[in-house]
């Protein structure tokens, strides 16, 4: 049996992980396998609960699980208070750091039958699938000192990496390159950044020691941000540092044609976290309007990375596609008729049900 931790959160968070779970179900029954869920709070509904946003018991429910599965956190109230002593995001930092997540891996596909939606030209989008392995417990996230002068009229925040840090991530970055093109690309800012410089001398070093196999190219941030509007297509497997990542990838996200296609999945020590790339759309919360599918996808990340079920997670990449050919889909995505979240899950679900026992 495998213990999974589910961990809703906020806004369209419980909705769209109520669709994933039956994924999950659909898969368990169809492949016999027995997956036991916990549920636990975390972000805003948890610091309306017990004032903290990833409470103990949270962390507990987390370490004694297989894997996580998240939805997502946020909540308005917090974002237009400047002075507010806990946010919901400070949770998501704390759980990264706590479990050792260093590692956050978002993939970039696009879909066909989308290519229309996508803000960039079809042949623009045409065949992009890439992967970006974002830095995620390190840099300027968590660098020290950080704060306020003593007469608050500056504020600081620190860049800081290791050359251990470095490599930890960049290994999952050259695995994953070598099942895939070969071919590794750094995205920086060697040419200001101390920090960038060492990352571009570690990640040579490593791939020079270990991974002689995989072609390096090297590129500053800024340049990266423009060729992924001029050629997204061109990349394959990407590396960068946690905040440069965390620009990119959202810039990243929204080529493809809807934000609420893309699933995540944060690795490191042990346990793995797998969440949709949105936030909780808050004021789609409640409305049955949320598009479940980048959360369902992160379901089928999790049974592949966390428990090596690759055959069960490609049965749910499948019954996602089917359901976007037959134009099953949320009002995100244009389209005649457009389907509620409930909708949506349920035909997912049917599918992979049907798929195996036909
Ligand atoms: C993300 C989010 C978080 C981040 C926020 C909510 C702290 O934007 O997961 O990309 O910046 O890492
Ligand atoms: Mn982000």
């Amino acid at each position: 049996m495998k213990k999974i931790a589910v961990l809703p959160g906020d806004g369209i968070g419980p909705e769209v992980v109520k669709q994933a779970i039956k994924a999950l179900d659909a898969v368990a029954e169809v492949y016999n396998h027995e997956f036991e869920y916990k549920e636990a709070l975390v972000g805003a509904s948890a610091i309306d609960a017990v004032g903290d946003p990833f409470p103990a018991e949270t962390q507990e429910v987390c370490e004694t699980s297989d894997a996580i599965l998240f939805g997502a956190i946020g909540d308005p109230k917090y974002d237009n208070d400047p002075k507010a002593k806990v946010r919901p995001e400070q949770g998501l930092l704390r759980m990264r750091k706590v479990l050792g997540l260093f590692c956050n891996i978002r993939p970039v596909t696009s879909y066909k039958i989308l290519e229309n939606a996508s803000p960039l030209k079809p042949e623009i989008i045409s065949g992009v699938d890439f992967v970006v392995f974002r830095e995620l417990t390190g840099g300027i996230y968590f660098g020290e000192p950080r704060g306020r002068s003593e007469n608050g009229e500056t504020a600081f925040d620190s860049m800081v990496y290791s050359k251990e840090e470095i490599k930890r991530v960049s290994r999952f970055a050259f695995e994953a390159a070598g099942r895939r093109k070969k071919k590794l690309t750094l995205i920086d800012k060697a040419n200001v950044l101390a920090t960038s410089r060492l990352w571009r001398e570690t990640v040579k070093e490593l791939g020079e020691a270990e991974y002689p196999e995989i072609e390096i190219e090297y590129i500053f941030v800024d340049n990266a941000a423009m060729q992924m509007i001029q050629n997204p297509a061109q990349f394959d497997v990407c590396l960068t540092g946690n905040m440069f990542g965390d620009i990119i990838t959202d810039e990243a996200s929204v080529i493809t044609g809807s934000l609420g296609l893309l699933p995540s999945a944060s690795v490191g020590n042990k346990i793995g976290l797998y969440e949709p790339i949105h936030g909780s759309f808050p004021q789609g919360a409640g409305k049955n309007i949320a598009n479940p599918v980048a959360t369902i996808l992160s379901a089928a990340m999790l049974l592949e990375t966390s428990f090596g079920m690759a055959e069960e997670a490609k049965s749910i990449r499948d019954a996602v596609e089917q359901t976007l050919n037959e134009s099953i889909v949320t009002p995100d995505i244009k389209a005649e008729k457009h389907y509620t979240t409930e909708e949506v899950g349920d035909a997912i679900a049917e599918i992979i049900k049907q798929k195996v026992s036909a």
